[in-house]
């Protein structure tokens, strides 16, 4: 086991390149399945341990998948599925093997994928997926711990309305739509960037998808889709959460690769706390010079302020001036980071799905543990500025989703190392 061991009270300042997007990665990795005739080849893909679980996902249905990690490229070769069945070991890992569902039903007819796992944030259920492959046609039965979602005579096109805006449930839906026989329309979809970065890459392959990234999309099934290369969009939460760490330390940090327009609810918040931040065209300034206000932020789906950034704020908020309200939507049971923030001497109270943070002056850096992705990444930034020393354990959450977080960090001035436990 490792942790990440930091001194807190250094000044981040320099550049920092961001890493392409995870969420993106994962259901465009998911839709190489869907490629016939030729590789898909995918850059600016992140070294992450996530791409590296959806890789053994490949390799388990008899299909051909390279990872460079150096190189950041991925390639697939999907002309033959050997098989449909993913299995537990992989699905628990990691809750995105579930996207696999859509493109094995468009493509064989017919998946069986064990019931996912992923991230403690909430119960997580899948029925939206469900929904959606049944309107498509598909007949599905659960029992023994698998999914099984059969189409032996194809799918066929309808309209499908999201009871909410699931990411997950919308791009299953669109990859098994893309070759379904007929239009199928889905309402109320997911708006988020990673939708619109899917669906231009399953049109680059030969689907006919319009109004991704709104409240409606339109999908005209083909028969076949052909693997193309594609660049994935950069990392607006990581890009987020080193706009955070600039804030946070009152440093001065520009973010290079990045697109302002998919980060307005963080700009605007971080502003309202008091940052500087310049937008260009695909860098991000920030500076501070003195310490944050307290706001308040309320999660919400795509364009409003995302989930995924809630507990980095947190983390800002705890060493803020004044109290700032945080309020979850999405996701029940996403207040992990609560306790161990507590433990660093922060003072909040969780009231439901709000959490009162009264901003303290200094936060004292003891040992705490990642308890999922985005909280560990809100550990990383108390410890930041936490007096003394902070050991942050169960990282193996942090490696997820943040590439090269240490050295990254190291390069903007920081004391942080990864340490054998
Ligand atoms: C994706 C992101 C995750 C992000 C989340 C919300 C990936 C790989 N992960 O997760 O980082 O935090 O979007 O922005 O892209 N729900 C249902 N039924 C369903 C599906 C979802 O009730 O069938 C609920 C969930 O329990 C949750 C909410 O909808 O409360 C949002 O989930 P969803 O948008 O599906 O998130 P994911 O796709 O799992």
């Amino acid at each position: 086991m490792e942790k990440l061991v930091i001194n807190g009270g250094r000044r981040l300042s320099g550049r920092v390149k961001i890493s392409g997007a995870k969420n993106a990665v994962l259901p465009i990795i998911a839709a190489t399945l869907l490629g016939q005739d030729a590789p898909s080849r995918l850059d600016e893909v992140p070294a992450l341990e996530d791409v590296r679980t959806i890789r053994e996902v490949l390799e388990k249905l008899g299909v051909k998948a390279a990872f460079d990690a150096d190189k950041n490229t991925f390639t697939v070769d999907a002309s033959v599925i050997g098989s449909s069945e993913a299995p537990y070991d992989l699905v628990r890992r990691m809750r995105a093997s579930f996207l696999i569902m859509g493109p094995l039903l468009a493509r064989c007819g017919r998946a069986k994928i064990s019931l996912p796992g992923g991230c403690a944030i909430g119960t997580r259920p899948i029925d939206l997926h469900l929904k959606g492959f049944e309107a498509l046609g598909a007949k599905i039965e659960i029992g023994h711990g698998f999914i099984e979602a059969a189409a032996p005579d194809g799918l066929k096109g309808t309209h499908i309305y999201l009871d909410f805006p699931s990411v997950g449930a919308t791009e299953n839906i669109l990859m098994a739509a893309s070759m379904a026989e007929g239009q199928t329309v889905i309402e109320n979809p997911a708006q988020e960037p990673e939708i619109v970065d899917l669906a231009n890459y399953l049109n680059v392959m030969g689907a006919r998808i319009r109004g991704a990234g709104t409240n409606a999309i339109k999908i005209d099934g083909v028969t076949k889709l052909t693997g193309r290369d594609y660049t994935i969009i950069p990392d607006r939460i990581e890009a987020g959460t080193y706009m955070v760490a600039a804030a946070m330390t009152q440093g001065d940090v520009r973010i290079d690769n990045a697109i302002s327009e998919h980060l307005k609810p963080v700009i605007a918040k971080l502003k309202e706390a008091g940052a500087h931040i310049e937008e260009d065209v695909d860098s991000i300034h920030v500076w501070a010079d003195k310490r944050m206000k307290a706001v308040d932020i309320k999660t919400m789906p795509y364009p409003g302020f995302p989930t995924d950034m809630q507990a980095q704020f947190m983390a800002m908020l705890a060493i803020s001036e004044g109290t700032g309200l945080v309020t979850e939507t999405v996701f029940e049971n996403r207040f992990m980071h609560v306790d161990e923030l507590k433990r660093m001497g922060a003072n909040i109270k969780i009231d439901g799905r709000t959490s009162v943070v009264e901003g303290v002056a200094n936060l004292t850096g003891c040992q705490v543990k990642a308890t999922d992705l985005r909280a560990g990444a809100a550990m990383v930034l108390a410890g930041l500025v936490a007096d003394g020393e902070t050991q942050v354990g169960y990282i193996h959450h942090i490696d997820r989703g943040y590439d090269h977080l240490v050295q990254k960090l190291v390069g903007l001035g920081a004391d942080i190392k990864r340490v054998k436990e």
